[in-house]
């Protein structure tokens, strides 16, 4: 069996993505009833992260931990990487001690290099390109909620970023309609978009997004390596905040997202992430059980024989 990697949301199918939800919604029940698994028996995962975390590094090690494994956790900066030494041999001594590697990178190209020398899989923990790990949760919140989301209509206002590309894949994937709301210079990527097809369109209008959808999605205006243009953006994105006016144009019984962390009275106000529409608190939970689902799959790939 060819190694399963996981660095962006189209290294599943769609079967495997639906199947993986069904999974983590499983998983969700088995951890309310206080039961246990033993996959990761004997089985350690590396964490490599480059950028602050708390959703994510806490959901891993713990699912890990539940999954009866055991997580190293080390910055870059712990490592030898901070002092040149190449992605290539790391990736190769890595794969000699360990059964998973979760990396968390500013450079995306960063991942395919470890990837394409891991002899074990490889999991996108973020990177400036996407948030794959993130999208499975909020498939599975969506699906808790509404089900499946094939047919419908998702707002994204705001950026569009590195969770915006993620959900741009999982249109396609999925088969729903996602209409991006952006200033002109924070569109999302043009070879992407261009992959995407017809399910994903752009405007520049938060309003025309919103109008009859049956989520709305957002994320902070200035991501982690941003800061220095926090100002330039925040004047940018003016006119992109979801508010309780924005969300009404939404369907009756719409959702609201956001990946956290939120800085509410920016990219939204107190009043939709702390409100009745919103999910957030749902998403970040789910994060545990879809990742848990994740790694069961990309291991039990793995120890298949050929
Ligand atoms: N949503 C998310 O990835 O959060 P963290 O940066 O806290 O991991
Ligand atoms: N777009 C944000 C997501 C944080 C989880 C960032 O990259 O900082």
């Amino acid at each position: 069996m060819p190694i399963r990697h996981f660095l962006e949301l189209s290294d599943l199918t769609s079967d495997e993505v639906r199947e993986l939800i069904a999974r983590g919604i499983q998983l969700k029940a088995q951890r309310n009833q206080n039961e246990t698994g033993s996959l990761m028996k004997n089985k350690t995962a590396v964490l490599i992260f480059e950028k602050s975390s708390t959703r994510t590094r806490v959901s891993f090690e713990a699912g890990i931990n539940q999954l009866g494994g055991s997580a190293i956790f080390m910055t870059s900066s712990d490592s030898q990487l901070s002092r040149g030494e190449p992605i290539e041999d790391t990736a190769r001594v890595l794969s000699r001690m360990v059964d998973l590697i979760i990396m968390r990178t500013g450079s995306h190209e960063n991942l395919v290099r470890m990837a394409e020398h891991a002899s074990i899989p490889v999991v996108n923990a973020l990177s400036d390109f996407n948030h794959p790990c993130q999208q499975l949760a909020d498939i599975q919140t969506f699906t808790e909620h509404r089900g499946d989301l094939r047919g419908h209509k998702v707002a994204w206002i705001g950026d569009g970023n590195n969770v915006c590309h993620s959900w741009m894949n999982a249109a396609k994937l999925l088969d729903f309609e996602l209409v991006v709301a952006t200033p002109e210079e924070f569109e999302p990527d043009a070879d992407l978009l261009a992959h995407c097809g017809d399910h994903v369109t752009l405007t520049r209008h938060p309003t025309d997004a919103a109008q009859n959808s049956s989520l709305v999605v957002t994320d902070t205006w200035t991501g982690m390596g941003q800061e220095t243009e926090k100002a330039e953006r925040e004047n940018a994105f003016s006119g992109f905040c979801v508010d309780q006016t924005l969300m009404s144009l939404a369907n009756k019984d719409a959702l609201f997202m956001h990946c956290l962390p939120a800085y509410r009275g920016y990219e939204v106000t107190s009043e939709v992430i702390d409100g009745p529409q919103s999910v957030v608190w749902d998403e970040a939970e789910n994060r545990l059980h879809a990742q848990k689902a994740l790694m069961e799959f990309l291991l039990l790939q793995t120890d298949s024989p050929e």
